[in-house]
């Protein structure tokens, strides 16, 4: 399977703004990797378009729990897929961290996305006290044991997991390889306890300080199949470089 660059532009740019970007993108992008963009929700709509002119798949940073109904200011991820969103994003340490979403809220979004027929990018990841006092794989295999609680094998094909180191994200501190990789690996392992039928073929995305100078040694790593990038996505020419387009 092609790797997956997914571009998280988190509350950045304006509509003028996307729209250079999509120009240029699109103008030198030729598919040797796939590339997904998560806009702000308010440009969901001129991305999906924006991006279908090079089948550039485009998602939400987040999506209710909900369906429908009295939950002001909330996404519903029935209408996200009835827009053409492709997937949503769930779980960022953003939103773990500034909006109290814990893993069994989280596991409730999961759910009700999958249903909803989106891809979820479901993502995990522990702060530097957690890692220093050695809690990375408990921490980690706690968010993905909760977050991804009675996932049937209808949504094999839909799951996705970032690992997100967050002492990496907006830091310029990468995780090194082989610290990616040994969190992906022990990733993976669950993911096939857990998933006996499908935990094998879930693609697992590393996040932090992502860069078109450390990309291909993080993708070189046999567990990690893509990269979720926050900085180095919002410039269309480096974007481009992490898609293998220089
Ligand atoms: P940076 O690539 O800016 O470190 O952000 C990573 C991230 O949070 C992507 O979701």
């Amino acid at each position: 399977m092609n790797k997956l660059l997914v571009a998280n532009w988190k509350m950045n740019k304006n509509t003028l703004e996307c729209i250079e970007f999509f120009n240029e993108f699109n103008s030198k992008y030729s598919a040797k990797r796939d590339a997904w963009v998560s806009p702000q929700a308010i440009h969901l709509s001129l991305a999906i378009h924006e991006g279908a002119k090079k089948n550039v798949k485009c998602g939400s940073q987040n999506a209710s729990d909900h369906t429908s109904g009295a939950y002001t200011g909330e996404l519903s991820p029935k209408n996200l897929k009835e827009l053409g969103a492709h997937f949503t994003l769930l779980g960022h340490s953003e939103r773990r961290q500034y909006f109290n979403e814990t893993s069994k809220l989280l596991n409730s979004k999961v759910k009700t996305a999958l249903q909803e027929g989106l891809k979820v990018i479901y993502c995990v990841g522990e702060t530097l006290p957690e890692r220093e006092s050695n809690q990375t794989l408990s921490i980690v295999g706690d968010q993905i044991h909760q977050g991804l609680n009675d996932i049937t094998d209808a949504h094999e094909d839909n799951l996705i997991v970032a690992y997100e180191p967050v002492w990496a994200i907006g830091t310029g501190k990468t995780a090194s390889p082989t610290q990616a990789q040994q969190v992906h690996a022990f990733i993976r392992a669950e993911l096939k306890k857990k998933f006996p039928s499908f935990g094998d073929k879930v693609r697992l995305l590393y996040g932090g300080s992502v860069k078109p100078d450390n990309v291909e040694e993080l993708l070189g790593q046999k567990d990690i199949d893509g990269g979720l990038v926050g900085g180095a996505s919002l410039k269309a020419k480096d974007f481009l470089a992490l898609c293998g387009d220089k």
